[in-house]
Protein backbone atom coordinates (compact mmCIF):
# COMPACT_ATOMS: atom_id res chain seq x y z
CA UNK A 1 0.00 0.00 0.00
CA UNK A 2 2.68 2.56 0.85
CA UNK A 3 4.47 2.72 -2.15
CA UNK A 4 1.19 2.82 -4.18
CA UNK A 5 0.24 6.24 -2.50
CA UNK A 6 1.18 9.16 -5.13
CA UNK A 7 2.30 11.83 -2.59
CA UNK A 8 4.51 9.32 -0.23
CA UNK A 9 5.55 9.53 3.62
CA UNK A 10 8.35 12.09 3.56
CA UNK A 11 8.78 14.28 6.02
CA UNK A 12 8.09 17.13 3.37
CA UNK A 13 4.84 15.70 2.21
CA UNK A 14 4.07 15.72 6.49
CA UNK A 15 4.73 18.95 6.45
CA UNK A 16 2.59 20.27 3.03
CA UNK A 17 -0.47 18.10 4.78
CA UNK A 18 0.04 20.31 7.90
CA UNK A 19 -0.36 23.36 5.43
CA UNK A 20 -2.82 22.28 3.70
CA UNK A 21 -5.40 21.27 6.70
CA UNK A 22 -3.90 24.59 8.76
CA UNK A 23 -4.60 26.59 5.68
CA UNK A 24 -7.68 25.65 5.14
CA UNK A 25 -9.18 24.23 7.91
CA UNK A 26 -12.15 27.57 8.39
CA UNK A 27 -12.78 27.13 4.18
CA UNK A 28 -13.29 23.08 5.11
CA UNK A 29 -14.26 22.50 8.26
CA UNK A 30 -16.24 25.38 9.42
CA UNK A 31 -19.13 23.32 9.25
CA UNK A 32 -18.23 19.88 10.80
CA UNK A 33 -19.21 20.09 14.44
CA UNK A 34 -19.87 16.59 15.75
CA UNK A 35 -22.46 16.49 18.79
CA UNK A 36 -21.15 16.01 22.67
CA UNK A 37 -20.98 12.09 22.62
CA UNK A 38 -21.00 11.60 19.20
CA UNK A 39 -18.25 8.38 18.20
CA UNK A 40 -16.88 9.25 14.94
CA UNK A 41 -14.47 7.41 12.80
CA UNK A 42 -12.07 9.47 10.64
CA UNK A 43 -10.58 7.08 7.69
CA UNK A 44 -7.20 7.69 6.01
CA UNK A 45 -6.15 10.24 8.88
CA UNK A 46 -2.60 10.63 8.11
CA UNK A 47 0.01 12.67 10.50
CA UNK A 48 -3.30 14.03 12.02
CA UNK A 49 -3.46 17.51 9.90
CA UNK A 50 -7.59 16.99 9.87
CA UNK A 51 -7.25 14.63 13.50
CA UNK A 52 -6.20 17.95 15.93
CA UNK A 53 -9.03 20.48 13.99
CA UNK A 54 -11.52 17.45 14.03
CA UNK A 55 -10.56 17.21 17.94
CA UNK A 56 -10.41 20.41 18.80
CA UNK A 57 -14.05 22.09 16.91
CA UNK A 58 -16.00 18.92 18.55
CA UNK A 59 -14.40 18.50 21.84
CA UNK A 60 -17.33 16.34 23.19
CA UNK A 61 -17.34 14.04 20.54
CA UNK A 62 -14.72 10.69 20.70
CA UNK A 63 -12.62 10.22 17.44
CA UNK A 64 -11.16 7.02 16.10
CA UNK A 65 -8.69 7.76 13.96
CA UNK A 66 -7.64 4.79 11.47
CA UNK A 67 -4.42 4.79 8.93
CA UNK A 68 -2.59 2.04 6.93
CA UNK A 69 0.98 3.85 7.62
CA UNK A 70 2.51 2.85 11.35
CA UNK A 71 4.69 6.05 10.66
CA UNK A 72 1.67 8.24 9.66
CA UNK A 73 -0.12 6.93 13.07
CA UNK A 74 2.90 7.85 14.87
CA UNK A 75 3.19 11.23 13.96
CA UNK A 76 -0.81 11.65 13.99
CA UNK A 77 -0.53 10.41 17.83
CA UNK A 78 2.38 13.09 18.47
CA UNK A 79 0.55 16.13 16.97
CA UNK A 80 -2.83 15.39 18.94
CA UNK A 81 -0.64 15.27 22.20
CA UNK A 82 1.09 18.12 21.57
CA UNK A 83 -2.11 19.84 20.80
CA UNK A 84 -3.91 18.67 24.18
CA UNK A 85 -6.48 16.70 22.66
CA UNK A 86 -8.03 14.12 25.02
CA UNK A 87 -10.66 12.59 22.80
CA UNK A 88 -9.30 10.97 19.69
CA UNK A 89 -7.43 7.65 19.74
CA UNK A 90 -5.66 6.07 17.09
CA UNK A 91 -5.57 2.44 15.44
CA UNK A 92 -3.80 0.78 12.15
CA UNK A 93 -7.08 -0.16 10.34
CA UNK A 94 -7.13 -0.69 6.03
CA UNK A 95 -10.62 1.01 5.19
CA UNK A 96 -11.40 -2.38 3.31
CA UNK A 97 -11.25 -4.64 5.91
CA UNK A 98 -12.45 -2.60 9.80
CA UNK A 99 -12.28 -4.91 12.24
CA UNK A 100 -14.83 -2.41 13.64
CA UNK A 101 -18.78 -3.81 14.82
CA UNK A 102 -21.47 -2.81 12.20
CA UNK A 103 -23.06 0.11 13.12
CA UNK A 104 -20.31 1.35 15.38
CA UNK A 105 -19.96 4.92 14.63
CA UNK A 106 -22.31 7.89 14.94
CA UNK A 107 -20.49 9.37 11.95
CA UNK A 108 -17.44 9.37 9.89
CA UNK A 109 -15.36 11.71 8.21
CA UNK A 110 -13.07 11.25 5.35
CA UNK A 111 -10.63 13.36 3.59
CA UNK A 112 -8.25 13.30 0.67
CA UNK A 113 -8.26 9.96 0.53
CA UNK A 114 -10.65 8.83 -1.99
CA UNK A 115 -8.42 10.38 -4.89
CA UNK A 116 -5.79 7.25 -4.36
CA UNK A 117 -7.89 4.44 -4.06
CA UNK A 118 -8.80 2.29 -7.40
CA UNK A 119 -12.44 1.53 -5.94
CA UNK A 120 -13.51 4.43 -4.23
CA UNK A 121 -17.74 3.12 -4.08
CA UNK A 122 -16.15 -0.25 -2.51
CA UNK A 123 -14.58 2.30 0.54
CA UNK A 124 -17.48 4.17 1.07
CA UNK A 125 -19.52 0.75 1.20
CA UNK A 126 -17.04 -0.11 4.18
CA UNK A 127 -17.31 2.89 5.53
CA UNK A 128 -21.26 2.80 5.53
CA UNK A 129 -21.50 -0.90 7.36
CA UNK A 130 -19.59 0.80 10.65
CA UNK A 131 -21.40 3.77 10.31
CA UNK A 132 -25.72 3.39 12.54
CA UNK A 133 -28.19 4.46 10.97
CA UNK A 134 -28.96 7.99 10.63
CA UNK A 135 -25.35 8.38 11.09
CA UNK A 136 -23.72 10.74 8.77
CA UNK A 137 -20.86 10.70 6.30
CA UNK A 138 -18.03 13.37 5.32
CA UNK A 139 -15.67 13.37 2.59
CA UNK A 140 -13.90 16.26 1.39
CA UNK A 141 -11.80 16.09 -2.06
CA UNK A 142 -10.46 18.57 -4.18
CA UNK A 143 -10.07 18.29 -8.39
CA UNK A 144 -6.71 18.72 -10.19
CA UNK A 145 -8.81 20.33 -13.07
CA UNK A 146 -10.29 23.02 -10.69
CA UNK A 147 -6.83 24.56 -10.80
CA UNK A 148 -6.60 28.07 -12.61
CA UNK A 149 -4.40 31.08 -12.47
CA UNK A 150 -2.35 34.19 -13.41
CA UNK A 151 -0.30 34.45 -15.27
CA UNK A 152 -1.27 31.42 -16.75
CA UNK A 153 1.25 28.90 -18.07
CA UNK A 154 1.00 26.28 -20.64
CA UNK A 155 4.12 24.88 -18.77
CA UNK A 156 2.22 25.04 -15.03
CA UNK A 157 -0.89 23.23 -16.81
CA UNK A 158 1.46 20.34 -18.25
CA UNK A 159 3.23 19.68 -14.96
CA UNK A 160 -0.40 19.56 -13.34
CA UNK A 161 -1.84 17.12 -15.44
CA UNK A 162 1.44 15.27 -14.91
CA UNK A 163 0.43 14.79 -11.27
CA UNK A 164 -3.36 13.93 -12.84
CA UNK A 165 -1.53 11.16 -15.16
CA UNK A 166 0.31 9.71 -12.18
CA UNK A 167 -2.10 9.56 -10.09
CA UNK A 168 -4.67 8.19 -12.51
CA UNK A 169 -1.95 5.28 -13.20
CA UNK A 170 -1.81 4.33 -9.84
CA UNK A 171 -5.08 3.47 -9.87
CA UNK A 172 -6.37 6.57 -7.78
CA UNK A 173 -8.19 10.40 -9.55
CA UNK A 174 -7.16 13.70 -8.59
CA UNK A 175 -10.18 14.47 -10.50
CA UNK A 176 -12.42 12.94 -7.89
CA UNK A 177 -13.94 16.06 -6.38
CA UNK A 178 -16.37 16.53 -9.51
CA UNK A 179 -17.59 12.95 -8.82
CA UNK A 180 -18.14 12.92 -5.25
CA UNK A 181 -22.20 12.95 -6.13
CA UNK A 182 -22.18 10.01 -8.24
CA UNK A 183 -19.90 8.27 -5.74
CA UNK A 184 -21.49 8.57 -2.46
CA UNK A 185 -24.65 7.96 -4.32
CA UNK A 186 -23.91 5.01 -5.47
CA UNK A 187 -21.98 3.85 -2.72
CA UNK A 188 -25.78 3.58 -0.97
CA UNK A 189 -25.84 6.95 1.17
CA UNK A 190 -29.09 8.92 0.94
CA UNK A 191 -29.91 12.97 1.30
CA UNK A 192 -26.35 13.41 -0.49
CA UNK A 193 -25.39 17.27 -0.27
CA UNK A 194 -21.97 18.58 -2.57
CA UNK A 195 -20.65 21.77 -1.56
CA UNK A 196 -17.51 23.35 -3.57
CA UNK A 197 -15.29 25.18 -1.35
CA UNK A 198 -13.45 27.84 -3.60
CA UNK A 199 -10.20 28.98 -2.80
CA UNK A 200 -9.13 32.02 -4.16
CA UNK A 201 -5.86 33.63 -3.85
CA UNK A 202 -4.27 36.78 -4.12
CA UNK A 203 -1.39 38.90 -2.81
CA UNK A 204 -3.96 40.47 -0.27
CA UNK A 205 -4.04 37.21 1.63
CA UNK A 206 -0.59 36.37 2.21
CA UNK A 207 -1.32 33.36 4.50
CA UNK A 208 -3.18 31.66 1.50
CA UNK A 209 -0.45 32.54 -0.92
CA UNK A 210 2.21 30.91 1.52
CA UNK A 211 -0.11 28.03 2.88
CA UNK A 212 -2.05 27.10 -0.04
CA UNK A 213 -0.66 27.76 -3.47
CA UNK A 214 3.34 27.91 -2.64
CA UNK A 215 2.72 24.91 0.16
CA UNK A 216 -0.36 23.17 -0.42
CA UNK A 217 -0.36 22.91 -4.53
CA UNK A 218 2.92 23.20 -5.75
CA UNK A 219 4.65 21.21 -3.29
CA UNK A 220 2.09 18.87 -4.34
CA UNK A 221 3.14 19.23 -8.12
CA UNK A 222 6.80 19.41 -7.27
CA UNK A 223 6.88 16.18 -5.31
CA UNK A 224 6.20 13.82 -8.90
CA UNK A 225 9.59 15.37 -10.13
CA UNK A 226 11.18 12.74 -10.32
CA UNK A 227 8.37 9.91 -11.39
CA UNK A 228 7.19 13.04 -14.32
CA UNK A 229 10.46 12.68 -15.66
CA UNK A 230 11.48 9.54 -15.20
CA UNK A 231 8.15 7.99 -16.87
CA UNK A 232 8.94 10.28 -19.55
CA UNK A 233 5.65 12.89 -19.14
CA UNK A 234 7.26 15.80 -19.43
CA UNK A 235 10.90 17.27 -20.26
CA UNK A 236 13.22 18.21 -17.69
CA UNK A 237 13.01 22.10 -19.10
CA UNK A 238 9.27 21.86 -19.36
CA UNK A 239 8.82 21.11 -16.10
CA UNK A 240 11.35 23.56 -14.54
CA UNK A 241 8.91 26.07 -16.30
CA UNK A 242 5.84 24.87 -15.00
CA UNK A 243 7.27 24.94 -11.46
CA UNK A 244 8.61 28.16 -12.14
CA UNK A 245 5.56 29.31 -13.38
CA UNK A 246 3.52 27.87 -10.29
CA UNK A 247 5.44 29.80 -7.93
CA UNK A 248 5.33 33.25 -10.22
CA UNK A 249 1.13 33.07 -9.31
CA UNK A 250 2.26 33.39 -5.75
CA UNK A 251 3.71 36.86 -6.75
CA UNK A 252 2.63 40.03 -5.96
CA UNK A 253 0.25 40.47 -9.18
CA UNK A 254 -0.66 36.20 -9.18
CA UNK A 255 -3.66 34.71 -8.82
CA UNK A 256 -4.87 31.10 -7.48
CA UNK A 257 -7.73 29.22 -7.47
CA UNK A 258 -9.06 25.75 -6.54
CA UNK A 259 -12.27 24.16 -5.79
CA UNK A 260 -12.38 21.70 -3.16
CA UNK A 261 -15.59 19.74 -2.76
CA UNK A 262 -17.08 18.85 0.96
CA UNK A 263 -20.28 16.14 0.43
CA UNK A 264 -22.34 15.17 3.80
CA UNK A 265 -24.72 11.90 3.58
CA UNK A 266 -26.33 9.96 5.75
CA UNK A 267 -26.77 6.40 6.05
CA UNK A 268 -30.34 5.30 5.52
CA UNK A 269 -32.91 4.28 8.39
CA UNK A 270 -35.12 2.58 6.07
CA UNK A 271 -35.91 2.97 2.50
CA UNK A 272 -36.99 6.82 1.38
CA UNK A 273 -37.55 7.93 4.98
CA UNK A 274 -36.28 11.77 5.19
CA UNK A 275 -32.67 11.78 7.47
CA UNK A 276 -31.15 14.92 7.21
CA UNK A 277 -33.12 15.83 10.69
CA UNK A 278 -32.34 12.30 12.55
CA UNK A 279 -29.22 12.73 13.71
CA UNK A 280 -28.50 15.29 16.05
CA UNK A 281 -27.31 18.36 13.59
C1 LIG B 1 -3.40 12.42 1.35
S1 LIG B 1 -3.32 11.51 2.85
C2 LIG B 1 -4.58 12.39 3.72
C3 LIG B 1 -4.42 12.31 5.19
C4 LIG B 1 -5.41 13.14 5.99
N1 LIG B 1 -6.78 12.68 5.81
C5 LIG B 1 -5.30 14.61 5.64
O1 LIG B 1 -6.22 15.12 5.01
O2 LIG B 1 -4.29 15.23 5.97
C6 LIG B 1 -4.11 9.95 2.48
C7 LIG B 1 -4.01 8.95 3.62
O3 LIG B 1 -4.88 7.84 3.35
C8 LIG B 1 -4.25 6.69 3.83
N2 LIG B 1 -4.86 5.52 3.20
C9 LIG B 1 -4.79 5.17 1.90
N3 LIG B 1 -5.46 4.03 1.69
C10 LIG B 1 -5.97 3.64 2.88
C11 LIG B 1 -6.75 2.53 3.31
N4 LIG B 1 -7.15 1.59 2.44
N5 LIG B 1 -7.12 2.45 4.60
C12 LIG B 1 -6.71 3.41 5.48
N6 LIG B 1 -5.95 4.48 5.13
C13 LIG B 1 -5.59 4.60 3.86
C14 LIG B 1 -2.79 6.90 3.48
O4 LIG B 1 -1.95 6.06 4.26
C15 LIG B 1 -2.61 8.38 3.79
O5 LIG B 1 -2.18 8.59 5.11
Amino acid sequence: MERDYVHGYTGRESTRLVDQATTLADILHHDTVYPAGATVLEAGCGVGAQTVILGANSPGARFVSVDVSDDSLGAARERTERAGLRNVSFQRADIFNLAFLPESFDHVFVCFVLEHLPDPVGALTCLGKVLKPGGTLTVIEGDHGSAYFHPDSPYARKAIQCLVDIQAGMGGDSLIGRRLYPLVSEAGFRDVRVSPRMVYVDSSRPHLVEGFTKNTFTAMVEGVRNEALGLGLIDEDSWEKGIRDLYRTAESDGTFIYTFFKCVAFKGLSANKPLRDRAGF
